[in-house]
């Protein structure tokens, strides 16, 4: 089944476009990793996919249901940009915890507010079992009752995948989630975050990690100035870049 699909999105930021024409499709379970240098758009376009930003062209379509079309203003109703946001759970780079929660209160924090909000029938002991069930899975289950600042970079990222997940979203969006961490860091996130492409999560990873994205990713996608050079599977991208941007891109990672 066809999890999401982006079709032919353009964004500008007063008159400079920086996304153009960018369409891909995403299968259930599939991983998309999105490479390319600073500035070409790649958190542009994680954001136009979350509704943090509204692109100027293009559809996007979430499980058979059209969820935006610029062209059409009653696919972009603000009271229903929640609803739709929701199938999407997003990692940031810098983690975005709540200061002032424990580890487990900001994984169950929003499921709550919903439970209140939208009297969604969850009591507050299946969020906060299922809060501990996430960040046992999390390897975090002797942290729940510690705040971000008691944590390292690597376990407050893992904090917030598991807050990502409590949402059951569609597709899972990273933002270079280990840019911020020290090397022996990023691996204990990335493990995690291969775990969840094994138990055939659908995800979107933008990184910087080209050897994790060869080896996770089931499609990847080379963006330079706002467009998708080349897109392909890991080992037709790495292994056999088509484009010279592409070649001149990896060349700068292979050292
Ligand atoms: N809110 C904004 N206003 C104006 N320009 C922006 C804004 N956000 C991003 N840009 C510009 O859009 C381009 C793409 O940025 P970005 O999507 O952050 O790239 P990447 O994540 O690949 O580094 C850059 O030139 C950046 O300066
Ligand atoms: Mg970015």
């Amino acid at each position: 089944m066809t999890v999401l699909e982006a079709k032919h999105i353009e964004k500008h930021f007063g008159s400079v476009r920086v996304l153009e024409d960018i369409s891909f499709s995403l299968e259930e379970g599939q991983v998309l990793a999105i490479i390319g240098s600073s500035g070409s758009g790649k958190t542009t376009l994680l954001r136009c996919l979350n509704f943090l930003e509204t692109p100027d062209k293009g559809t996007i379509t979430v499980k058979d249901e059209l969820l935006f079309d610029a062209a059409d203003p009653a696919t972009q109703r603000e009271s229903e940009i929640r609803r739709k946001r929701l199938h999407f759970g997003l990692v940031f780079q810098d983690f975005n915890l709540f200061p002032q929660y424990t580890a487990l209160q900001n994984v169950t924090l929003a499921r709550e507010l919903m439970a209140k909000t939208e009297k969604t029938g969850e009591s507050l002991e299946d969020i906060r079992a299922e809060g501990i069930e996430l960040l046992t899975m999390m390897g975090l289950k002797d942290r729940m009752s510690n705040y971000p600042h008691q944590l390292s970079g690597g376990q407050k990222q893992r904090v917030a995948i598991a807050r990502a997940l409590a949402m059951k979203p569609s597709i899972l969006c990273f933002d270079e989630p280990t840019s911020a961490l020290d090397p022996e860091l990023t691996g204990e996130v990335l493990k995690v975050i291969r775990s969840l492409a094994d138990q055939d999560r659908t995800m979107i990873i933008v990184t910087h990690e080209m050897e994790f994205a060869r080896d996770v990713a089931d499609k990847v996608m080379f963006m330079d100035g706002g467009v998708v050079v080349e897109e392909g599977p890991p080992s037709e991208v790495f292994g056999n870049p088509k484009h010279p941007r592409t070649r001149q891109f990896l060349d700068k990672f292979s050292g």
